[in-house]
């Protein structure tokens, strides 16, 4: 089978923001106690801080984490994560049916992510609570002192302001599963006043609203819309939920469903410019899908697991090769619109639906940390349009789905073009030519692919590995043979 990508430098999608590769940490499960967070550990300093899940968050190189939910900050207090932890209350978790001791909170998550080198994406309570926490709370993190909250800070340790330039105004506020669930109307209104104050404390700050925790949510449109209408001059941007899984077994549709991620992006993008059109506004909202991964594989195990624990193994999905390849294509995906998504996260980072996982003895990786990593390291500068082609199949849900997936980027310092592509089919290699109408290649960096795995086997015994493909020349064109079932990444200067 052959494929056929047309690449020009002149063909900007736009510029990549590296907070498109964040990923998030919530009070829930072992992603906190057990997971970034275990003083008994042998790996752990001084703070608590398991030394061997910080190098492994940094090797996946995510520029912002957000915390502390999740359907969590629905029903959480913030003040009882800050001064001495002998102090700090435990508490009912309602969205999770745990126990929350709060020997883990705001400081403790800012020096966390200054080890991890990352930055801090936080999320206020619009379920239990509304604007007053929430402008608390931003005087608290970046009021340079002398006011109450501000010196409450210095008082528990941290003389500097934590300087947080993201948040988010709640947590899918439309799921009736959600710690006082709103309608939109009654969301947005709450969600334009918090944004308001929040922003008369510190008006370097970027908010991001709820939009539909599912695009299936029987509110989506509706809610997007009338959440527009009423935040539209206070917030910066619209955020997106979606889980994937393969629950029919059926790996043609399933490897099909970044077709749904790209119909959601374009549909949100359409909405946010409709209300921007009959507002007549020069604003533009962007987006951020702060909440994307495959999570399907610990719904059974879940239902066993008995109410408020502490830390319980919540959300332990094991991650398989197709959902590796899945991982791969939503994140090309994400590429392919960066022009408008300006933040994403995945969900989550460790433990929870997480590409990291952790034993008391060390940590291993799943499978879906690999084309993270990669698209991490190498997705950065400038995302590009290309025109590509190859040969299509119907699947469930979907009338044509080619069986190339790709995308390219390129990083004008180094002069350096990323080609990040999926095979989908399973059972023929495909042949990729690579046209460049306005550059010469010179050669190729380093070109790689990650295949020859059962789309079942996991990586629990850790022998999955990024390889070399050595099937790839350039002269005036590139040429490459991507393997069935492959993600591959190409790097030509
Ligand atoms: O990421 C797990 C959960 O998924 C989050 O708490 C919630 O926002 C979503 O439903």
């Amino acid at each position: 089978m052959r494929g056929h990508i047309k690449l020009a430098l002149a063909s900007r999608i736009g510029e990549i923001d590296p907070r498109l590769y964040g990923s998030f940490i919530e009070h829930l499960g072992r992603a906190v106690y057990q997971g970034i967070y275990d003083p008994e550990n042998p790996h752990a300093d001084a703070q608590g801080f398991r030394q061997d899940v910080i190098d492994a968050v940094k090797q996946l190189n995510v520029p912002i984490v957000r915390y502390p939910g999740g359907n969590f900050v629905s029903g959480y207090n913030w003040e009882d994560g800050i001064g001495p932890k002998d102090q700090r209350p435990t508490r009912l978790d309602l969205a999770w049916r745990s126990k929350e001791t709060n020997a883990f909170g705001l400081h403790e998550f800012v020096d966390w992510a200054k080890q991890a080198n990352t930055s801090v994406n936080l999320a206020v309570n619009l379920g239990t609570r509304g604007a007053d926490a929430a402008r608390n709370l931003v005087e608290y993190c970046n009021f340079p002192g002398g006011t109450y909250y501000s010196d409450l800070r210095k008082q528990n340790g941290a003389a500097e302001p934590f300087h947080i330039k993201t948040w988010c105004l709640g947590n899918e506020m439309d799921g009736p599963w959600q710690i006082g669930a709103k309608t939109a109307y009654e969301y947005g209104r709450l969600a334009n006043e918090t944004a308001k104050v929040m922003k008369w404390v510190d008006d370097s700050i970027e908010l991001v609203a709820c939009g539909s925790s599912s695009m299936d949510n029987p509110t989506f449109g509706n809610w997007e819309e009338t959440v527009l209408e009423e935040t539209y001059d206070n917030i910066d941007y619209l955020s997106l939920h979606r889980y994937y899984g393969n629950q029919d077994n059926d790996l043609a549709n399933y490897l099909a469903q970044s077709l749904d991620l790209d119909q959601f992006i374009r549909s949100v993008i359409a909405i946010c410019d409709a209300v921007k059109a009959r507002k007549r506004s020069n604003k533009t909202i962007n987006l951020s899908m702060d909440e994307w991964n495959v999570w399907y594989h610990s719904a059974n195990q879940d239902k066993q697991i008995a109410p408020w624990q502490l830390a319980p193994p919540l959300l332990e999905d094991i991650y398989n090769f197709e959902d590796a390849l899945l991982v791969g294509e939503l994140l090309i995906t994400l590429l392919k619109h960066a022009d408008r998504v300006k933040i994403a996260c995945l969900a989550q980072l460790v433990n929870v639906i997480a590409p990291i996982m952790t034993t008391p003895e060390g940590v291993w990786l799943q499978s879906i940390f690999y084309p993270f990593m990669q698209v991490s390291e190498y997705g950065r500068g400038v995302a590009l349009a290309l025109q590509s082609e190859s040969k299509t199949y119907a699947s469930k849900s979907f009338d044509a789905v080619p069986y190339l997936e790709s995308t390219a980027t390129v990083d004008e310092k180094a002069r350096i073009i990323t080609i990040f592509a999926v095979n989908r089919s399973q059972t023929d290699a495909l042949t990729l030519e690579t046209e460049f109408s306005d550059i010469k290649p010179l050669g190729v960096v380093k070109a790689t692919q990650f295949c020859g795995y059962d789309v079942k086997e996991t990586n629990e015994n850790g022998q999955m590995a990024i390889v070399e493909n050595q099937n790839v020349s350039v002269d005036t064109t590139l040429k490459a043979e991507l393997q069935p079932l492959s993600w591959n990444v190409i790097r030509v200067n």
